[in-house]
């Protein structure tokens, strides 16, 4: 007998992909050019030259056994080493390279570090909006998901709302700044209160409360400012990452698990996502990509294209009349729709080969996500289609 809950899911599909799917089809219509596509977060700017330069370096000279081989269990001690003393660098922390561990993106991350932490019949808090796959990463563990109402004024955290839900059953907080689809990042004020929440939280329950940051987007942060790291704030996190934005590497599957040093068993967690790994079938990703990512840990692709078409949309949106929170980084921009059903909006959008995502998959009704990695020249150029859509239907 099949399994029922992933025939379920079939029914499921997810609405950005089907606008995606809408948009490709058009293009064959119209030309691709011609569809204002702002569908899908794929990074528009390609990995850079260095890279590509790593990698010809890597199979030409290295050892193809070592390239091409299995990697160790708790992955490659250069890439560990890399990532940790970035971290530290950076962030003034003092991870070892056996804090990290290596993952099959931020999605690979998420996977290993809800099982670390939590159990079937747990429930984990997520704050809306939020990334839809969130759903299948945190009920796919056997936890159960506690969403958070969303603060719409200016999509930090609806604390009110969180103190209520922070019950003695939730044993992970799972946040994501730079915020998938907002495009906002938590302020330090904001971290910090959480931070303080859950260490009261805690001591209360008698158990540490886990915080797991997702953070795909951290370099992409605009106005010269950088992102307030959770993990500086609250040692019980684990931080997510993925290289598949910063070094526009989605295909390649890089990310990992960085175990705060302060948590008494942190070690013991990385050993347990290599235990982790052998249920999942999710195992270390490549070893040359984890060698080559080693050799630019600090590298990224040149993202201002981002910065730039946030602030070409802010301006036109804002002008329009939009509700709008200016983001701080991402490449997504989170409008409130014109009227309140924003399925209806995004549908009448597609009239003028505009393809808007609406937010209820995001847990957020009424608002619309805009995925503004596609380039400048096409965003300045969706904009008479904006106009037009507003002006006629509005
Ligand atoms: C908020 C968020 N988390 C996780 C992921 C998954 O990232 P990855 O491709 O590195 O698995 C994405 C991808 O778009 C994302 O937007």
């Amino acid at each position: 007998m099949i399994n029922e809950t992933y025939k379920e899911m079939l029914g499921k599909k997810s609405v950005i992909r089907s606008l995606s799917e809408f948009a490709t089809k058009r293009g064959t219509e119209i030309g691709y050019d011609n569809v204002f596509d702002y569908s899908l977060g794929n990074p528009s700017v390609p990995v850079t030259e260095n890279f590509t330069k790593v990698m010809i370096n890597l199979l030409q000279h290295e050892n193809p056994m070592a390239l091409h081989g299995y990697s160790p269990t708790l992955g490659n001690p250069a890439f560990k080493e890399a990532v940790a003393s970035s971290l530290n660098r950076r962030f003034a922390m003092s991870y070892k390279p056996t804090h990290i561990f290596p993952t099959s993106g931020a999605a690979g991350a998420i996977a290993h570090a809800l099982r670390a932490v939590t159990k079937e019949g747990d429930e984990v808090i997520v704050f809306a909006p939020f990334f839809p796959e969130y759903i299948p990463y945190i009920t796919g563990t056997g936890a159960k998901i506690k969403v958070v109402k969303a603060d719409t004024k200016a999509f930090q955290i609806n604390f009110e709302e969180f103190e209520k839900a922070l019950t003695s059953n939730v044993k992970a907080v799972f946040i994501n700044s730079p915020n998938n689809p907002t495009g906002i990042v938590y302020s330090e004020e904001t971290i910090k209160k959480l931070a303080d929440i859950l260490r009261d939280k805690s001591k209360e329950y008698g158990f540490d409360i886990y915080l797991i940051s997702d953070e795909p987007y951290r370099e992409i942060v605009f106005d010269g400012k950088t992102c307030p790291y959770p993990s500086k704030y609250y040692d019980y996190t684990l931080s997510c990452y993925s290289f598949s934005k910063s070094l526009s590497l989605p295909g390649e599957r890089i990310g990992y698990v960085a175990v705060n040093p302060a948590i008494p068993e942190a070690e013991t967690i990385v050993a347990m996502c290599g235990q982790i790994s052998r249920g999942t079938g999710h195992n270390c990703p490549a070893s040359i990509i984890q060698q080559a990512v080693a050799k630019v840990i600090d590298e990224t692709s040149d993202l201002s294209v981002y910065e730039r078409n946030m602030n070409i949309l802010y301006d036109e949106l804002t002008s329009l009349g939009f509700e709008v929170v200016r983001p701080g980084g991402t490449f997504y921009i989170f409008p409130k729709a014109l009227e309140d059903d924003a399925v209806a909006f995004s549908q009448k959008a597609l009239k003028y080969d505009l393809v808007l995502v609406p937010a209820d998959s995001f847990a957020c009704p009424g608002y619309f996500r805009m995925a503004y990695c596609i380039d400048t020249e096409k965003v300045e150029r969706s904009l008479d289609a904006l106009r037009k859509f507003v002006k006629t239907e509005y």
